[in-house]
């Protein structure tokens, strides 16, 4: 799958997509590979990878990748977000982008994959159970 696809893709695939996306991570530093991927609310997919830095702090998460390439790419609101690792839990700072962008009700899809890229396991849950009582631009009256 290219990194941006307008076809409706399945679930399966969009499970299989993040954890090949793992692939593209630049992460010398931790050599923790983590994979992403975006539906936008046009029903196009985003991967991203994450990018580590020499200056660690610069890193960048691949959840965020992925969620600036669908913003940059025309998506006014995401979908869904599935994130592929061997601890899929996304960051406090990545749930708080989600919050800018999709609904509490946006579907998270955390893959537990082993490095091999074999998937140990798939859950579903709800941004607002990630997030709960999130700081929302709508809720702020931003
Ligand atoms: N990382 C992600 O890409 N997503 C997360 O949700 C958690 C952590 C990356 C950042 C860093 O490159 C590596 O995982 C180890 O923290």
């Amino acid at each position: 799958m290219s990194s941006v696809c307008r076809c409706k893709v399945a679930d399966g695939e969009l499970v299989k997509a993040a954890v090949k996306a793992r692939k593209l991570a630049y992460c010398p530093y931790s050599k923790y590979r983590v994979g992403a991927v975006v539906v936008g609310a046009s029903g196009a997919v985003y991967t991203g990878a994450n990018v580590e830095n020499a200056s660690f702090g610069l890193t960048v998460c691949a959840e965020r990748i992925a969620i600036f390439k669908a913003i940059t790419g025309g998506e006014k609101a995401i979908k869904a977000v599935y994130v592929a690792a061997k601890m899929p839990n996304p960051c406090g700072a990545c749930r708080q982008v989600m919050a800018e962008f999709m609904r509490p009700d946006g579907k998270v899809v955390l893959i537990s994959a082993t490095g091999e890229g074999r998937i140990r396991r798939v859950e579903t849950q709800t941004l607002k159970t990630l997030l709960p009582h999130a700081f929302s631009p709508a809720g702020a009256g931003l």
